[in-house]
């Protein structure tokens, strides 16, 4: 079975909407250990838009199962990853300051020199490296030429395609998932992956691991959401039940 990775960048989106300190990413990625996941992913994007600096720092102190930092191939990136010893996995992935999310893979082709020379400079620091690319095979050649020991196929274009089209992009991922792996690279997949298009990708034969971050967070809010408004109404009721019992506020905020 293919190892379920789990991206934790949206409970650090969240975070930033009011700038404090809950939710915590950390403690989201140790809940998301506690439920299978083989390990945690976190994008620090140039903006900071989400993962902070210090987010990173805390998770590689804090995981167990490793952690892959995903990223952009850019001096400023590169140096921040060289600094940190034990990450699981550079990710490489392109990054446009005006997109919602990663929106195409890598092109490893067009991009060689930079690339390769980002691959090198992660090997030296101790890191493997994962290349995010959209599943064609001329990119996959790249990859391997450019020293990537891991190929992450981007299902973005099979998670947004329709009617026929699902068809063909589960095609184009299974024919160059086999390609690559012929070639002797780790394939991987990701990305748009959720509850009703997982199983035919999972099924794709020697996928190493998939990485699948918004819609696990998504879900986790809609599953949770009846147990946080239950257990925001008992803590009402026991401010009351205080109250009622000759408590002033004063009181009850003295014993937090
Ligand atoms: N893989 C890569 C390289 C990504 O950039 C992302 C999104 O950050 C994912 C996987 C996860 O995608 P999603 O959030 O759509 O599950």
């Amino acid at each position: 079975m293919a190892k379920l990775c789990v991206n934790i960048d949206h409970i650090a989106t969240l975070r930033q909407a009011r700038r404090i300190d809950e939710p915590d990413p950390v403690a989201g990625a140790v809940l998301a250990e506690l439920g299978g996941a083989a390990s945690i992913t976190c994008h620090l994007r140039e903006d900071r838009r989400h993962m902070q600096d210090h987010d990173v720092a805390r998770l590689l102190k804090t995981v167990k199962n490793g952690l892959n930092l995903e990223m952009a191939c850019t001096n400023e990136m590169l140096d921040i990853a060289a600094g940190f010893k034990s990450l699981r996995m550079v990710m490489f992935v392109p990054e446009k300051r005006e997109e919602v999310t990663t929106e195409g893979g890598l092109d490893v082709a067009g991009k060689f020199d930079s690339v390769a020379a980002g691959v090198a400079r992660m090997a030296a620091a101790g890191h493997k490296v994962s290349l995010f690319i959209d599943a064609r095979r001329a990119q996959i050649d790249a990859a391997r030429e450019a020293g990537a020991q891991v190929v992450e196929l981007h299902t973005g274009p099979y998670a947004n395609a329709v009617g026929d089209g699902v068809c063909d992009e589960l095609a184009m991922l299974m024919d160059v998932a086999d390609y690559a792996q012929h070639l002797g690279l780790q394939v991987n997949a990701g990305h748009g992956l959720n509850l009703r298009n997982v199983a035919p990708v999972a099924a794709i034969g020697g996928l190493c691991e998939l990485h699948i971050g918004h819609s696990i967070i998504s879900h986790a809010v809609m599953v949770g959401l009846e147990r946080a408004v239950r257990e925001m109404r008992a803590e009402i009721g026991r401010g009351e039940m205080l109250a009622a019992r000759g408590l002033s506020p004063l009181d009850i905020l003295a014993r937090y």
